[in-house]
């Protein structure tokens, strides 16, 4: 079973993607709705946060975790891999969003200019920044946090008029810089990405993030082979959520556009 995790609902983006390409795998979507946003919090609370779920997944049979959330990649992911996953779960492996969506910037492009968008943290934690460097030392990153936008998300007003006022004060300074790319480094943001790519026009290409990661990740997959295998049965899809039921099956059921019944669970 491969568990997706996100604070909220932007890892239905990821989610989405991943389960076009592998039907034929276990799923359970984990969604922290009761205590995002993460993207204002401090490391050491994502932290935690995140190794709650990460035990939650392993614990219900998940054999791999993806944490759809930037945020929690780039403030949790280093140390889970490092020192929680070897001391609580030997042998499980924890893959994050970050590293995916460098790779394919550097892919695109070579000396191009990119623009990340993102929560505070991951913005403060500067993870992007370094990811590219390691990539191609002369790509030039631009970064922009939007700090208001997860809440619109979270409230289902991604197509309301107060979203499109916050966006496009958000992204006005950074057209000015003429990037090449725009990596929407918050899963939340995939909700917005047809808004953005208009805004942004035909000479800036927005990275669609959850066909990245998917496509990476299933690449991934494809080499290890013994890290989770497809269903015996009819494969399972599990919908979990931190807050009430009804609210997140609106919001999944809108995005994914088929029926959906979550349940509600505690992290602790
Ligand atoms: N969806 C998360 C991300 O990708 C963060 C949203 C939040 O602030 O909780 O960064």
């Amino acid at each position: 079973m491969i568990g997706i995790f996100d604070s909220g609902y932007g890892g239905l983006t990821i989610f989405k993607e991943i389960e076009k390409k592998l039907p034929q795998h276990d799923f359970v979507y984990l969604g922290d709705n009761a205590r995002t946003p993460y993207g204002e919090r401090s490391q050491s609370i994502i932290y935690k946060y995140t190794t709650q779920a990460v035990d939650y997944l392993f614990s219900h049979d998940c054999d791999l975790i993806i944490l759809a959330c930037n945020t929690a990649s780039a403030l949790a992911l280093r140390k889970i891999q490092q020192e929680y996953l070897p001391k609580h779960h030997k042998g499980k492996n924890v893959l994050g969003v970050i590293r995916p969506l460098a790779e394919e910037v550097g892919e695109l492009s070579k000396n191009s200019k990119v623009a990340v968008l993102g929560t505070t943290s991951t913005v403060e934690s500067g993870t992007y920044v370094e990811e590219f460097e390691n990539i191609d030392r002369n790509i030039k990153v631009i970064q922009q946090a939007c700090p208001l936008l997860v809440p619109l998300i979270e409230q289902s007003k991604e197509n309301s008029p107060e979203t499109s006022i916050v966006l496009m004060e958000y992204m006005r300074p950074i057209k000015k810089e003429e990037p090449d790319v725009v990596v929407l480094g918050c899963t939340h943001y995939g909700f917005l990405q047809n808004a953005i790519q208009n805004f942004f026009g035909d000479n800036t290409k927005v990275l669609d993030s959850g066909k990245v990661v998917a496509k990476k990740w299933i690449e991934y997959l494809e080499n290890h082979p013994n890290i989770v295998s497809p269903a015996t049965g009819e494969p399972i899809r599990k919908f979990l959520t931190t807050n009430s039921t009804e609210k997140f099956d609106i919001a999944a059921e809108k995005f994914l556009g088929r029926k959906i019944k979550s349940k509600t669970i505690k992290l602790t």
